[in-house]
């Protein structure tokens, strides 16, 4: 015990005590009430050792996955990796000429420096417009199963048309900005190496950047080393962060599997309803009542240095994220549109969501802990692009 000694005050002890107390009570017993037992049954990768995560009833234990290292990437049949596709993808993805101005590249709102994401609220576009919503990162996207906040991608080749298309992106017909690659001499061999010929098309384009785009991936987080054995690897806090991710925290509902998500959507709260900046999320695409206000679960891996946080861009510290599920189900809505169909779809919270109670150095825990799920920025050299 004398490591949660060092680590949290004389009443923080006693509350940690009650939370191991509860969280393990009807789960495997009292070996795991201190920072040492923690330390040690989590540093393996055999999930099913570890203690049980606190889930609540709507999740389907049959297709549950925890949360542990990365497997390594697939690559779909009709778009096998190769280098040379990945190489003529990089190009692509720095390439402003896909844009109707010839300014905006997928860089320009996804840039390596700054964690594959612009890090402010919304993303400036065409015309310098503001876009609806924030950013989300490449990395590690060849693990999600939808793309976008809404999910209406539903692979990576599908994914790279749309911001070509968006007027508030990139604002191009996708036949000019294919027409406008195959104008550039250079690229020619580079299609020939990755395609055997060097016919520019559409769909070419997107494979190439959607085999880049999966070759975007974390490597051997701190979370990784430890639960892969490296008992070191995490500080007395991490781990503690852990395990209340798993239990008190509830976390592991939604951001669970190696991915940290269950690619699932869910209304965490956050419609910004009645607003000028609401969003209804997936409700846009479904146009069903029960979608109003569900956002894709977004991955947590790299989630420390891609701030400012949520579809909206509005939470800037990781304090206010955990602050926020820390209050369980906000405040019900209180604006209504009596009489309208408005009043048809008004937003519901995720019942998931509960009043934690989870005390300040709790807090510090987990945060902690999301800190270990990032890895280092790997310097990604600048692309000459071809002329
Ligand atoms: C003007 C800024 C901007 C540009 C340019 C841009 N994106 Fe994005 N990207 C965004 C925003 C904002 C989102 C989230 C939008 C949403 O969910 O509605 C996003 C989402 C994504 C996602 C989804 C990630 C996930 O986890 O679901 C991928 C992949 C992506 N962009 C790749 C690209 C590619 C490839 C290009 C170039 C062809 C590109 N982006 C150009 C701003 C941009
Ligand atoms: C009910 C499912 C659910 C639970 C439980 C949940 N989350 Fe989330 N989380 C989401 C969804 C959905 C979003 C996206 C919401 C949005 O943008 O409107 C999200 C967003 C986030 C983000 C922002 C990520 C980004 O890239 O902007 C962080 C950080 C986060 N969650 C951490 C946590 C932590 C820590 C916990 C536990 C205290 C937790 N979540 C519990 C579903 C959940």
């Amino acid at each position: 015990m004398k490591h949660v000694f060092n680590l949290l005050t004389c009443k923080g002890y006693l509350l940690l005590f009650l939370v191991f107390a509860t969280g393990c009570r009807q789960n495997k017993g009292e070996e795991y009430y201190d920072i040492a037992s923690l330390r040690e049954v989590y540093s393996q990768s055999d999930t099913s050792l570890w203690p049980e995560p606190e889930l609540d009833s709507l999740v389907d234990l049959n297709t549950f996955k925890d949360i542990g290292p990365l497997s390594k990437v697939k690559f779909p049949k009709e778009n096998p990796f190769s280098e040379e596709k990945k190489k003529l993808g990089k190009l692509l993805f720095f390439d402003p000429r896909l844009s109707q101005s010839g300014q905006i590249a997928c860089a320009s709102c996804h840039n390596p420096e700054l964690s594959w994401t612009d890090q402010i609220t919304r993303s400036f576009g065409h015309n310098r417009q503001l876009n609806k919503r924030n950013s989300m990162p490449i990395k590690n996207t060849a693990y999600a199963e939808k793309l976008f906040w809404d999910g209406r991608a539903s692979s990576l080749e599908h994914q790279a048309m749309f911001p070509i298309e968006d007027p508030k992106e990139m604002n191009n017909d996708l036949d000019t900005a294919t027409q406008n690659i195959a104008n550039v001499k250079g690229y020619a061999s580079y299609f020939e190496e990755a395609f055997g010929d060097s016919t520019v098309t559409t769909e070419r384009i997107s494979k190439a950047i959607a085999t880049y785009e999966r070759t975007i991936v974390s490597r051997n987080s701190r979370f990784d080393r430890f639960v892969k054995g490296k008992k070191e690897a995490l500080t007395d806090q991490q781990v503690l962060g852990l395990h209340l991710f798993r239990t008190k925290a509830h976390c592991i509902n939604c951001h669970n599997t190696p991915y940290f998500s269950d690619g699932q959507f869910h209304n965490d709260g956050q419609t910004l309803w009645g607003s000028k900046h609401e969003d209804l999320g997936l409700y846009h695409q479904t146009k069903k009542a029960k979608d109003v206000g569900k956002f894709k679960t977004p991955t947590l891996r790299e989630v420390s240095k891609t701030g400012p946080w949520m579809h909206h861009g509005h939470f800037p510290t990781m304090l206010d994220v955990l602050q926020f599920y820390n209050l369980g189900n906000p405040a019900p809505i209180q604006k209504r549109y009596l009489g309208t169909e408005r009043d048809f779809i008004l937003p519901k919270t995720s019942p998931i969501l509960q009043k934690l109670e989870l005390t300040d150095e709790e807090i510090e825990a987990v945060i902690a802990f999301l800190e270990s799920l990032s890895t280092a920025n790997l310097r990604v050299n600048t692309v000459r692009l071809p002329e």
